[in-house]
């Protein structure tokens, strides 16, 4: 076994750090820049999935502002949050964190920038065997974008040695020599026996008035220790995102890549240019979706099924065969075998469709499940609700679940027949074999195969002939 290999099945030995306390002032939004979203997911969700299959326990967030709401964006993360509650620069945020890393009794710690989203795993593992492999004190990945870019100017001396990290708005040629291009992606493996020593000397003296994570590379040179730069080319996965155009570019990008894997994995992409997939969503060979589409989170869509064009899913699970037709939003909902839905449906959390149903234009169901082979087919609402398997629910049927304070359920039984126009104020319970005659405003159970009618009788009156008084 390479000695590489030993230290990274050793996962103890090295710590994995997040710096995402900073605001992203480029990115001109009131909410934490780490939170912005790609493909419907936090920067720090693909930061973490990058660092999930290396680091399944070590993983530290330094937060800072917005700090509640990262917090609150991954729960599962609570213990290993670090609250830096100034943000006065980048090795500032290592210092706050540095006790916390220390006490993992790792001998290196891997430090990531919270705002390099699309860096990939294999990237990282190539980089740490790299720096394992040369027993090195402090190493970072370089990069060397094609455009212009604002990132941490490469300072190499004689035979190309690293001599400094100096960022752009304290770069000055006449001190640091032509600008090669080559610039820092801001991904650090540091040897923790080598730093310590070199955090303390970390000053605020350059042009932003922070401690720059950075400084510690011509520290690390001066004080003879082993330093090394992991050059990854123009590798645009590396790069950071600090405005809303870099964030769009890098979105773009992303989605153009899972696009293009899904068509070759067998997923009929239609328009595939304007279809957005996000990084949790599963799709079978043999389904298809027809672009523009949004579908995001968790959501599947299995062999066989379509999602039409102007659709957005959101956590939905569409089975085998099912029909989601244009312009219906879906949200926590499930779509049974070969049902169908829209044009203009609206399926919130806690939907289920089973086998066959229907649901049509302007139908809204929220925490409502409609059995097999029922039919909703226009203008509804149902809420906390259930429907038996084969009924039918007319036109403008409501259910009344909210009575202002509190939230009531709606039970129809099997093949029960809901005429158009009707008011079920819950709680209430119709049987199974219930017939509901239209206009009806119902505000107690019908009892199975019985005919509830509650609706005042039609008078017909002759008319006052015209003209007179
Ligand atoms: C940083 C690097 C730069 C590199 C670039 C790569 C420094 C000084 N510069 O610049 O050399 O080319 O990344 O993308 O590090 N953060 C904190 N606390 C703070 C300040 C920042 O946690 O007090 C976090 C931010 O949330 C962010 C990351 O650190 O995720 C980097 O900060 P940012 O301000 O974006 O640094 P850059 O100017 O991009
Ligand atoms: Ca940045």
């Amino acid at each position: 076994m390479q000695r590489s290999e030993a230290v990274l099945q050793s996962i103890s030995n090295i710590a994995a750090l997040v710096l995402a306390a900073g605001k992203g002032t480029r990115m001109h939004s009131p909410h934490p820049k780490v939170l912005q979203r790609l493909l419907g997911e936090p920067m720090l969700w693909y930061v973490y999935s990058a660092l999930a299959p290396l680091f399944s326990q070590q993983v530290h967030t330094v937060v800072g502002f917005g700090a509640d709401a990262v917090r609150k964006a991954f729960p599962h993360m609570e213990s290993r949050f670090v609250l830096q509650e100034q943000q006065l620069g980048t090795g500032h945020a290592l210092q706050t964190a540095w006790p916390a890393i220390k006490v993992t009794g790792a001998a290196y710690v891997l430090v990531v920038n919270g705002d390099t989203p699309l860096l990939p795993s294999d990237v990282l593992t190539a980089f740490m065997r790299n720096v394992l492999d040369s027993d090195v004190d402090v190493a970072f990945m370089s990069i060397t974008p094609a455009g212009p870019n604002s990132f941490g100017r490469v300072v190499r001396g004689a035979y190309g040695r690293v001599k400094a990290i100096v960022e752009a708005k304290d770069f000055d040629p006449e001190v640091h020599g032509s600008d090669t291009g080559e610039v820092n992606a801001g991904i650090y493996l540091l040897r923790l026996a080598a730093i310590e020593p070199l955090l303390a000397k970390l000053t605020n003296t350059n042009k932003s008035g922070e401690y720059y994570i950075t400084d510690l590379v011509d520290l690390a040179v001066a004080s003879g220790l082993h330093v090394l730069a992991h050059e990854c080319g123009d590798c645009a996965a590396l790069m950071g995102i600090n405005s809303p155009a870099e964030l769009v570019a890098a979105e773009d990008a992303l989605a153009a890549r899972l696009t293009k894997d899904w068509l070759a994995q067998g997923v009929m992409l239609r328009n595939p240019a304007q279809v957005r997939i996000g990084p949790g969503v599963t799709l079978q060979p043999g389904c298809e979706i027809q672009g523009p589409c949004e579908l995001y989170g968790t959501t599947t869509v299995a062999a066989g099924a379509r999602v039409e064009s102007h659709c957005v899913l959101r956590n939905a699970a569409v089975d085998q065969n099912a029909v989601i037709r244009n312009f219906s939003h879906l949200e926590n909902a499930q779509v049974g075998p070969g049902c169908m839905v829209g044009p203009y449906a609206r399926l919130r959390p806690g939907a289920k469709l089973e086998t066959g149903s229907h649901v049509g234009n302007f139908v809204e169901l929220k925490n409502a499940v409609l059995g097999e082979g029922a039919k909703a087919n226009h203008l509804t609402y149902l809420g906390d609700a259930e429907v038996g398997a084969g009924s039918n629910i007319g036109a403008g049927t409501i259910t009344c679940n909210y009575d202002g304070t509190h939230k009531h359920r709606t039970t129809i039984g099997k093949k029960a027949f809901v005429g158009s126009n009707t008011a079920l104020v819950a709680p209430i319970a119709l049987g199974d074999g219930v017939l509901v005659a239209a206009g009806s405003t119902l505000t107690q159970d019908v009892p199975q195969n019985s005919l509830a009618i509650a609706r005042s009788r039609q008078t017909v009156k002759p008319r006052r002939s015209e003209g007179s008084s």
